[in-house]
Parts: C-alpha cells; sequence; structure tokens
C-alpha cells in the first residue's frame, strides 16, 4: 500500500469499490484508515497553504482559482501538470500504488499548495503549529449531496452509494466517506476564530467571482491588476474547466474515475438538487440544517 495520487502504475484490477473504516468515529475509504498513522504525522512547512473541503464543495474550482492567482494569471503556467499533481491531496492512498505520493510531496519545493478533506479535529497537527493558511470552500448541503452522490457512482474507489433514498439517509447520519458535512462545515467555521482561515462559499464564487477572487488574492498577500483578474475569472468559469484537461480529471484512468458514467464537471450550478429531492426530503434537510447550524452564525443558501 502506498500513499497518494501518483497514478502511473495504477493497476486497474486494483481499484475496488472501497469499505468504510472509521478513524475517531469519521468513517474514510478503508485505504486511508489503514494508513492513518503516516497522514497523522504529515509535515507541514510553515508556508505551506491548504485548501480544505468537505468532498465536492468546489475544491478543484479554488485549486484553479489558488494557482492562476500564484502565477499572475498566466494559463500556460497552470496547464503545467494535472490539478492533483500542482495541488497534491494529503491523505489519498490509492491501493498498490508503485510509487509513494507523501514522498512526492515531502520533496515538493516550497511554497507548497496542498489538498484535504478532513475534519477540523483530524488535521495533522503540523499545520496548527506551523499556523499554516488554509482556505476553506463551504457549499450548502443539498448541491453539495448532489453532487457527491454523483461523484460516488463514476469513483470506482468509492463505496456503492446505493439509490438517492438510501445515499440521503448516509449522508444526514454521517455515514460516507470523510463524514458529517454537519460536522465538517461546524468544525472549520469554529477554528477560523482561532486560526488563519479564510472561509468561503461556493454559492458566493458563483455569484461574484471577481469579488472571492479578490478575496482570496488578498489573504495570500496579492494584489491583481484588472486585467489578470478578468483574466482569473475567465480562466476559472465552470465551462472552460471543464473543457481543460489539467483541471477536469480526464487525465486519471477511467477504471477509477468513469466519466462515462458522470463527468467530474458535472454542471457546476447553484440549485441542482431541484432535480433530485422531494419536497419532503428538501423540508426535512432544510429542518435538520436549520436545528444543527443553530448555535453558530453560519448560514447557507441553496438559490442565487
Ligand atoms: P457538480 O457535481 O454539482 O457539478 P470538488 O472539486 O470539490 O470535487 O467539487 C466538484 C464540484 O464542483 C462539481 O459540482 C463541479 O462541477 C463543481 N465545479 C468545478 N469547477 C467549477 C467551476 N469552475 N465553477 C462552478 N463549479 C465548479
Amino acid at each position: 500500500m502506498d500513499i497518494g495520487f501518483n497514478l502511473e502504475g495504477l493497476e486497474p484490477t486494483s481499484v475496488k469499490r472501497s469499505k468504510l473504516m472509521e478513524v475517531e468515529g469519521v468513517p474514510f475509504p478503508s485505504d486511508i484508515a489503514e494508513n492513518w498513522g503516516l497522514i497523522r504525522a504529515f509535515q507541514a512547512r510553515p508556508d505551506d497553504l491548504l485548501i480544505c473541503t468537505y468532498p465536492k464543495a468546489g475544491t478543484t474550482w479554488m485549486q484553479e482559482i489558488v494557482d492562476m492567482i500564484q502565477h499572475g494569471g498566466d494559463p500556460q503556467e497552470c496547464a503545467r501538470a494535472p490539478i492533483y499533481k500542482r495541488m497534491p491531496f494529503i491523505e489519498i492512498c490509492l491501493p498498490r500504488r508503485i510509487n509513494s505520493g507523501l514522498e512526492e510531496v515531502e520533496v515538493m519545493p516550497s511554497p507548497r499548495t496542498l489538498k484535504t478533506h478532513l475534519p477540523v479535529q483530524l488535521l495533522p497537527p503540523s499545520f496548527w503549529e506551523h499556523n499554516c493558511k488554509i482556505i476553506y470552500v463551504a457549499r450548502n448541503a443539498k448541491d453539495n449531496m448532489v453532487s457527491y452522490f454523483h461523484f460516488h457512482k463514476m469513483n470506482q474507489w468509492m463505496p456503492e452509494p446505493g439509490n438517492w433514498d438510501h445515499f440521503l439517509e448516509n449522508f444526514l447520519t454521517g455515514k460516507i466517506p470523510w463524514g458529517s458535512w454537519f460536522d465538517h462545515v461546524r468544525g472549520w467555521w469554529d477554528a477560523k476564530e482561532r486560526y488563519p482561515i479564510l472561509y468561503l462559499f461556493y454559492e458566493d464564487i458563483k455569484e461574484d467571482p471577481a469579488r472571492e477572487i479578490q478575496k482570496v488574492a488578498q489573504f495570500l498577500g496579492f494584489k491583481l491588476p484588472e486585467q489578470v483578474l478578468n483574466r482569473i475569472v475567465h480562466h476559472t468559469k465552470f465551462e472552460n474547466m471543464k473543457a481543460n484537461p489539467m483541471a477536469n480529471y480526464t487525465t486519471v484512468p477511467s477504471c477509477f474515475l468513469d466519466q462515462t458514467v458522470s463527468p467530474f464537471m458535472r454542471k457546476g450550478i447553484v440549485g441542482d438538487w431541484k432535480e433530485h429531492f422531494t419536497a419532503a426530503q428538501s423540508e426535512r434537510l432544510d429542518d435538520i440544517c436549520a436545528r444543527e447550524l443553530r448555535a453558530s452564525s453560519l448560514s447557507f443558501r441553496t438559490e442565487l
């Protein structure tokens, strides 16, 4: 077993639907849980930047935005490698890999930008010790769940999602990889009071990408001339990212991500949940959200 997202040598027959295994009460694909000791010991550096999300909340979008900011809005620079190589996913572990991706991260020159989906309580402690900057993107529960459902179907390494009703129950009880959406968005929301965390919302980026990109640039200490900002907005539009092989995950073998089942860049909108939820399911999730988020100042928009 190797850790990482280094796909060379990935054997088609080694990609199987994962079983879930808990780490401190949070379910993960067993490949991750079995390597937890190594992941927890990950050594962050003070100038690491971490992009953190619940799965399917807009990670890749934020990664591409950040890479463009860091490279002066030059799309050629951002085409140097697929997004998962430019910004490695720290806790990913795939079965029977030839090289260790974690080793790859260790030898990456600084400053590194890294990706994680870990809930706040499971972040490797060295990120806190070094007070690393973190960008968190949250997405409303309904659209996040829809996107995750389709991702489960196309990602042959994720557990079988079952039908929509079944997946909804698992989503509500947190019995899915990376655990409870509620705990995730709340935990990181609270942590931003104590650490340098920029907390953003998918819906806000969709509404006004230029405004949100400026927030990211400011957080990272960049000043963006208008021309550069416009280039970043254009390059990171859904349609353009969908057509960009360095961002759309089409470089990953189909034995792992089967984009004939559902494309990685699927719809990229706010409100697709309306195509999936019954009225009763929608009301139920609204009630649960209201209850779960009542104690915090956190609120989500489910339409624009
Ligand atoms: P949908 O499945 O709703 O289309 P992640 O990168 O965290 O895995 O999230 C993937 C989700 O973000 C998918 O949502 C994908 O389409 C959406 N996405 C990716 N790039 C986007 C962009 N540039 N604009 C809007 N949505 C984007």
